[in-house]
């Protein structure tokens, strides 16, 4: 096994000795094959004497590699599991810094490539053309091309991609001329690997504002463009808090079920997963989510995986902002933003407490990644615990008034670039100088010790009052108390908290449950959200009657947050232990690999 970069423990290659600055792709695609063949030119910048040059790969065909039309040799290393292969390219003479290198790599992608789902015509909502689509974070960019497959390294690119007539190509780029079979893309903002990504599919538009399209397939257009309405909005109350939005074009694509996540910050082109179709704009926070990523993560990128929560931690805590910011009087504001932090707090807790263990090194913000892949490391940690972090650092150094600058100085400092948790820090002691207040942040807890936050913030309840006081009278078990009246007046984040509160007590009665499903209309719910917790808490309560939808969730819905602690509950469930295995086994082909191995560990190793 190869060692891996000192910069990221997650890649095999040396960008402290060159970086890829630019990368050209000629790809086809090749839906009978389920390949990706054609070529990718790096252009590379030598920063140090070299010899060679190391990159990431993974299950790719190597054909040639060139430098300025000669042929150069190169070595593939054995596969090192979900980590792949390092690629070594052999220089034909040693370059030195200020060299600059054109290296042209000729290859094909794999059928089993782990950035890639290729979806049969079935799986799609038409069910009459296949579909692909890529997910390249954190790790799986080296399954598409080789590449310096870490976010320490950007590289803007251009891109000409081939495919049937009939089929639409969309990348995570401004989008040129699309000829006949033919469509050209350019990136001209540097971005890491990871948000690389294609889309291929038999696909309609409809414009949402001045820089704003969504695609989907002809069954889902109408339903997204209203969900998806208030993009506009978003993206001018993001750009009052962060600055201008520098990406120029902010589209959606609607994927598929089987899409793996909620949503994926793709620049130009955010993923979203069907299920943000709840009719109701209820799930907005996910698209102002994505939205943010725009400046945490896409602009400002986080060096590696162990700085994770300077991505999705910065990226929760400006959601919470601009979702409030959007409420005229203050008072609501601050109440709507505080009862977000809170339904995260719980999240925070049940994954801290209940599930991963207040010892398990995996709760600390920034991990050790050494031997753990960024996809096991997983959690809502670095996102909760991340922005928990910020809003106490915020409320600490003088609330949003001086915060808001510092956030939009560290943006306009960092942009362009990727930076790690001590640089991060290093700015705000620079910044806040004269703050004796920071002198008083335990760093060494925050950021290395496992478990729950050191101190919890004073969030405004008022929000949650009312579901205390509910989840208190459902305690009661008393079936006659229960009544529509309840839950009236509720918003559907506040079912979800109530829900979220149920399913970390005692498993509630049968009959208590089945009357609480019916009587606050949950069962029949259209909000994947709430259903998702609906079906958990009947699994709590080990009801038989819910067991064939469950089944049905999660064979047919990709989305990692609902389908692996589903089949947690599923797999805690010993009456139901196998018949999940079985069913894991037969319906994996709609889980990527991701989700796939997550279970499989699951299975095998528990
Ligand atoms: N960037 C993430 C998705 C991701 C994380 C993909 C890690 C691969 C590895 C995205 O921005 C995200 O956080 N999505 C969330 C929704 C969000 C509202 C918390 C999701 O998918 O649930
Ligand atoms: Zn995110």
């Amino acid at each position: 096994m190869g060692a891996f970069s000192p910069l990221d423990p997650s890649s095999f290659s040396r960008p402290e000795q060159a970086v890829i600055k630019h990368v050209t792709l000629s790809l086809n695609v090749d839906f009978e094959n389920k390949v990706l063949n054609g070529s990718a030119t790096l252009d590379v910048d030598v920063l140090q004497d070299i010899g060679d040059v190391v990159l990431d790969s993974s299950e790719l065909t190597i054909e040639s590699i060139e430098l300025d039309g000669a042929q150069l040799t190169y070595k593939l290393d054995d596969p090192v599991p979900n980590y792949g292969s390092k690629l070594t390219i052999q220089l034909p003479k040693r370059a030195s810094s200020g060299d600059k290198l054109k290296i042209k790599i000729k290859y094909t992608t794999s059928p089993s490539a782990t950035a890639l789902q290729w979806l049969q015509p079935a799986q799609t909502s038409g069910k009459k053309h296949p579909y692909l689509f890529s997910q390249c974070q954190p790790i799986h960019a080296r399954s598409i091309l080789p590449c310096q497959d870490t976010p320490f390294v950007k590289f803007t690119y251009d891109a000409e991609v081939t495919a049937p007539e009939e089929f639409t190509v969309l990348m995570s780029a401004l989008r040129g001329e699309s000829r006949s079979t033919k469509t050209t893309f350019n990136q001209p903002m540097p971005l890491p690997s990871y948000l690389l990504a294609i889309a291929v599919g038999v696909l309609e538009h409809r414009t949402l504002g001045p820089r704003s399209k969504v695609w989907s397939e002809k069954e889902e257009i109408e339903r997204s463009a209203w969900e998806f309405a208030e993009a506009e909005k978003y993206l001018q109350a993001a750009e009052r808090l962060c600055g201008a939005y520098e990406w120029k074009q902010y589209d959606l694509l609607v994927l598929p079920p089987s899409f793996p996540y909620g949503g994926m910050e793709n620049p130009c082109l955010t993923f979203v997963t069907p299920t943000l179709l709840a009719g109701d704009r209820s799930q907005a926070d996910v698209l102002i989510h994505e939205i943010m990523h725009s400046w945490t993560g896409n602009l400002v990128t986080n060096r590696n995986f162990e700085h994770f929560w300077l991505n999705e931690g910065f990226t929760v805590f400006l959601e919470r902002k601009v979702k409030a910011s959007l409420i005229e009087d203050p008072i609501e504001a601050k109440k709507s933003r505080d009862f977000h932090s809170i339904l995260g707090l719980e999240e925070l807790s049940e994954a801290v407490v209940s599930q991963l263990g207040v010892d398990n090194p995996l709760t600390r913000l920034v991990p050790d990644l050494h031997d753990v892949h960024p996809d096991d490391a997983f959690s809502t940690v670095p996102y909760e615990k991340g922005s928990l972090f910020l809003r106490y650092l915020e409320d600490l150094i003088g609330g949003p008034e001086v915060f808001d600058d510092f956030l939009r100085s560290y943006l306009k400092n960092f942009s362009r670039k990727s930076l790690d948790t001590d640089e991060f820090k290093a700015y705000l002691f620079n910044y806040f100088q004269d703050n004796e207040k920071l002198k008083s942040v335990d760093w060494e807890t925050w950021l290395y010790k496992s478990g729950m936050p050191p101190v919890i913030p004073d969030y405004d309840t008022s929000m949650t009052k009312p579901i205390t006081a509910l989840v208190a009278k459902i305690n009661q078990r008393n079936a006659s108390l229960i009544s529509y009246q309840d839950v009236q007046t509720f918003t559907p984040h506040q079912i979800m908290i109530f829900l979220q509160e149920l399913i970390k007590h005692p498993p509630l009665p049968l009959d208590i449950l089945h009357t609480l499903g019916a009587e606050y209309k949950i069962d029949s719910s259209k909000n994947t959200e709430i259903l998702y917790r609906w079906l958990r808490l009947c699994l709590r309560s080990k009801d038989q009657s819910i067991l064939g939808e469950v089944f049905d969730f999660v064979n047919h819905i990709g989305r990692m947050r609902y389908v692996r602690p589903l089949y947690r509950d599923l797999y805690d469930w010993e009456d139901v232990r196998n018949q999940a295995i079985e069913n894991f086994l037969q319906k994996r082909t709609i889980h990527d690999a991701v989700s796939c191995s997550y279970c499989e560990k699951r299975f095998t190793f528990n």
